[in-house]
């Protein structure tokens, strides 16, 4: 357990290290935060907060999105990215427990966004976006196309309350595999691994079904190649 204090303006932030993966209950009856929807929430806020129409639900409806933070913070992208500053390692080193050479490695590849931000459809999580160097066509965005065999995007991600409370979040994976390994996902692997650096989730492995909402969301955008990319004002130039 880490807890330190991070002295930024008018906010004295508690950082502690949490789980931060528990499914929430009764998501769905709270109203939704209206002081920060970003763009970067595309309309998909709605959807989070009932299992999405677009696939066979499997197991509690509450595996079927992410847990979201009912009080996430509206931060400055220069407080969230002091935050960052001080939590990225730590938070990368905690995913490496899982053994999985993904969350061992990607701090070392490119990341795509100038600061972190509110993900709306990763649980209202402040997220960052890194891809392999196969997957360099990624800062091309839209016009990036179909992405090679063997590219990785991952997605780290931490929580920061209105009291100014900051923990860890999971890390989300998207792994391009051979041709045919899944064709829903447009043979994508989706992984998502906890905050305390479990694997809690794979597709075609252990945990799929809690895997399963992040093809569904993402199939949204299959004439991309299921990518949705950064959005636009936290964008690092092409
Ligand atoms: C409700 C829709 C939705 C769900 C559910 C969702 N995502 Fe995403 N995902 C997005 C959007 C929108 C973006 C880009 C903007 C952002 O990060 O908020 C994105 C971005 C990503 C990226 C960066 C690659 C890209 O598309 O640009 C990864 C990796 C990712 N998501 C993994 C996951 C994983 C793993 C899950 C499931 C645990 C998941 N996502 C669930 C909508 C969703």
């Amino acid at each position: 357990m880490l807890a330190r204090f991070f002295a930024l303006p008018g906010a004295l932030l508690l950082l502690t290290a949490a789980a931060g993966c528990a499914p929430t209950q009764n998501s769905s009856s709270t109203p939704a935060n209206t002081d920060l929807e970003g763009q970067q929430a595309q309309g998909f806020e709605d959807e989070l907060d009932e299992p999405l129409p677009s696939f066979s639900a499997q197991g509690a409806p509450e595996q079927q999105r992410h847990d979201r933070i009912r009080n996430s913070a509206a931060l400055t992208a220069q407080e969230a990215a002091a935050i960052y500053r001080a939590l990225a390692d730590e938070l990368a080193q905690t995913y490496a427990l899982s053994g999985d050479p993904v969350s061992a490695g990607y701090r070392d590849w490119q990341r795509f966004n100038t600061a972190p931000y509110k993900s709306m459809t990763h649980g209202r999580r402040y997220v960052s976006n890194y891809a392999n160097a196969i997957a360099r066509d990624y800062g091309k965005y839209e016009a990036a196309g179909r992405l090679p065999v063997g590219s990785v995007v991952a997605k780290d991600s931490f929580v920061v309350t209105e009291d100014g409370t900051v923990s860890a979040g999971p890390l989300f994976v998207m792994e391009k595999m051979e041709a045919g390994f899944n064709y829903v996902s447009g043979d994508w692997r989706y992984s998502m691994i906890s905050a305390d650096g479990a694997l809690l989730g794979r597709t075609k492995g252990a945990g799929a079904e809690r895997v399963e909402f992040c093809i569904a969301c993402h199939l949204a955008v299959e004439d991309q190649d299921h990518l949705f990319f950064v959005p636009q004002q936290v964008r690092l130039s092409p």
